[in-house]
């Protein structure tokens, strides 16, 4: 479908973070092919025109860490120490997840995602071919990775190395490059170093990135340097699992040396501030990272560790930490924080092609209205989306090119059926 939007006021986060203060995007064949203003659009043109009269649209956001179908435990076990959750509650429910329950859990995740903004995520997960049809249906864009842990027997480590590697040969690049594959080492604590060394392996065999649970407390360092006398980040390090292309979630108990580290490789660095305050792992030290040039970007963790997948929530609760961290509140300012939850985990992810508002860049962004007190009086229009915006003012997201969410209502996906698809799903593994 050929759209144009018009009468927006346009944020573009393009090399010069251009914001047009009315003006028109077209889109043709899932590309932007003019921004500009109203008059020179030509309009006729275009099969679809939707006015976003006191609006605003921007760059659609990039969740760069989630476990989509942990939706199905959100609200189960709060209130617990990160070990004794995964170990006593998390890992035990996982054992008996299937295919229709990751399925279901995931189209829940994503009528959260696309109602509150979110047009692309990576996820790590089981049972990913469910996912990858959700993703499908509902048209967003992903990262998808078999999630892969193992202290066991060789044989059960090749089973699930074997799914990840059948995973990458069906869907890698599939429904038009909106789905892409990566392998996914749980952590330094849920994987043997044998288990490491053949994903790393397999990693520069198959040219596909990595991403990890990375130094996510301070507890993981400590036993990673009594077992392996090396911070989780040197290990990694060492057994060649840091590259250009590496996704690594947490990186909040990392000191300068590991920042080192972590910034010569490029690694990049997902930042989840949210899931870090309710589990008390700590701050990241987000500022200070960015400072080294590493490529810092936003993500929720699990709904079952947040307890929503809202990152318009996470880009305030970034900025307002590292104030706080910092003791300085010119720290991470509001258009970093945002670019973060956009430009850069569209990097971070390999989607290059979108994350801004660009000519020739894929059509991925969100529309927001912004009639609302909460925008009143009208300065600067990303301060107002950071400190005072709420998910609840998207009203229509644009993923590839297609329309998934118009006036509120999502095109795509079915909420009502998914809602009691899902709430069966769960009672059903939680026993109730
Ligand atoms: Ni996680």
């Amino acid at each position: 479908m050929d759209i144009l939007l018009k009468n927006a006021q346009i944020i573009t986060l393009d090399e010069n973070d251009n914001l047009i203060r009315e003006g028109s995007i077209g889109i043709r064949n899932n590309i932007i092919d003019y921004i500009g203003c109203n008059k020179q659009s030509h309009e006729e043109v275009y099969s679809k025109v939707i006015d976003c009269k006191g609006g605003a649209v921007m760059p659609g956001f990039v969740n760069a860490h989630n476990h989509l179908a942990m939706t199905m435990f959100r609200n189960y076990a709060d209130d617990m120490k990160l070990m004794d959750w995964l170990f006593t509650k998390i890992f035990p429910l996982e054992d008996k997840l299937t295919e229709d329950a990751v399925y279901w859990g995931s189209l829940l995740a994503m009528v959260e995602m696309i109602k509150s903004g979110t047009t692309t995520f990576a996820d790590m997960y089981f049972f990913m071919e469910s996912t990858a049809r959700a993703v499908s249906e509902s048209g967003m864009r992903a990262v998808l990775s078999r999630g892969l842990q193992g202290e066991s027997g060789e044989e059960d480590l090749d089973y699930r190395i074997r799914e990840s590697t059948e995973l990458l040969e069906k869907y890698h690049n599939s429904n038009n490059g909106r789905i892409k594959v990566m392998l996914a080492p749980h952590s330094v604590y849920t994987c043997s170093e044998a288990y490491l060394r053949k994903v790393a392996g397999k990693s520069r065999e198959q040219g596909v990135p990595v991403q990890i649970h990375l130094s996510e407390t301070r507890e993981e360092v400590k036993t990673c340097i009594e077992k392996f006398g090396r911070s989780p980040v040197r290990y990694l390090e060492d057994l060649g699992l840091l590259n250009d292309k590496t996704v690594a979630a947490h990186c909040v108990a990392v000191d300068d040396s590991d920042i080192e580290i972590l910034a010569s490789r490029k690694v990049n660095v997902v930042h989840n501030p949210g899931s870090n305050m309710k589990l008390a792992s700590g701050i990241a030290p987000v500022a200070k990272m960015l400072s080294k040039g590493i490529n810092v970007c936003l993500g929720t963790d699990g709904a079952s560790s947040n307890n929503n997948l809202d990152m318009l929530e996470e880009m305030r609760l970034a900025a307002y930490l590292q104030k706080i961290l910092a003791d300085d509140p010119t720290v991470l300012p509001a258009e970093m924080v945002m670019k973060m939850a956009t430009l850069r985990g569209a990097a971070a992810l390999g989607f290059e092609n979108a994350g801004s508002i660009e000519v020739g860049k894929t059509a991925d962004l969100i529309v927001l209205n912004t009639e609302k007190a909460h925008y009143y009086p009208k300065y600067n229009i990303i301060s107002a989306i950071v400190y005072s915006g709420n998910s609840s003012d998207v009203e229509a997201v644009i993923i590839d090119g297609n329309l998934v969410m118009e006036g509120g209502h999502l095109i795509t996906l079915d909420e009502e059926r998914i809602f009691y698809k899902a709430q069966k799903c769960a009672l059903k593994l939680t026993g109730q």
